[in-house]
């Protein structure tokens, strides 16, 4: 009887709308995907996506060159040791409202060092 509703051809094609806005829906929900060319595990934690609370770019932008938010840090190699970046990563950078906030309890050490990697790459030459 149920299935007889369902199969009538009217009921069919609210099934067939129902599947959609579901699809449509889990769609929306997943994170966005990276782009095929980027492949750098640094990079992909850099733009946000391995996980959802790590995102630098937010705030350094996608080419570390800075925004509102967050200075550029397309020179801090030159700045900072590694070590120094490091810290700065796990217990963030300054203070009050427009501070760094630290990433102690969101990245692995391994994690640091990728992104480490990545800031590598966008270090300006001069
Ligand atoms: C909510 C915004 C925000 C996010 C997210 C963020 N930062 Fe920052 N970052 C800042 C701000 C603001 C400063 C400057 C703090 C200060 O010196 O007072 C800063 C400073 C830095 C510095 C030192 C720059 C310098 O010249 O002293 C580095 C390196 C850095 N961030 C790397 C990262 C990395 C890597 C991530 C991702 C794990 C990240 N930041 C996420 C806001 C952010």
């Amino acid at each position: 009887m149920i299935l007889q509703l369902l199969l009538s051809k009217q009921n069919r094609f609210c099934t067939v709308c129902v599947v959609v806005v579901l699809f449509c829906l889990s769609a929306l929900s997943c994170e966005k995907a990276p782009p095929a060319d980027v492949t750098d595990p640094g990079q992909r934690l850099f733009l946000g996506f391995t996980k959802k609370d790590v995102n630098c770019s937010r705030c350094h932008a996608q080419d570390g060159k800075g925004s509102d938010d967050g200075p550029d840090i397309t020179k801090v190699l030159k700045k900072y040791d590694e070590d120094k970046i490091a810290e700065i990563i796990e217990e963030g950078k300054g203070l009050g409202e427009d501070a760094m906030p630290p990433f102690i309890d969101k990245v692995t050490e391994e994690e640091v060092d990728l992104l480490i990697g990545f800031l590598k790459t966008i270090q300006e030459k001069s």
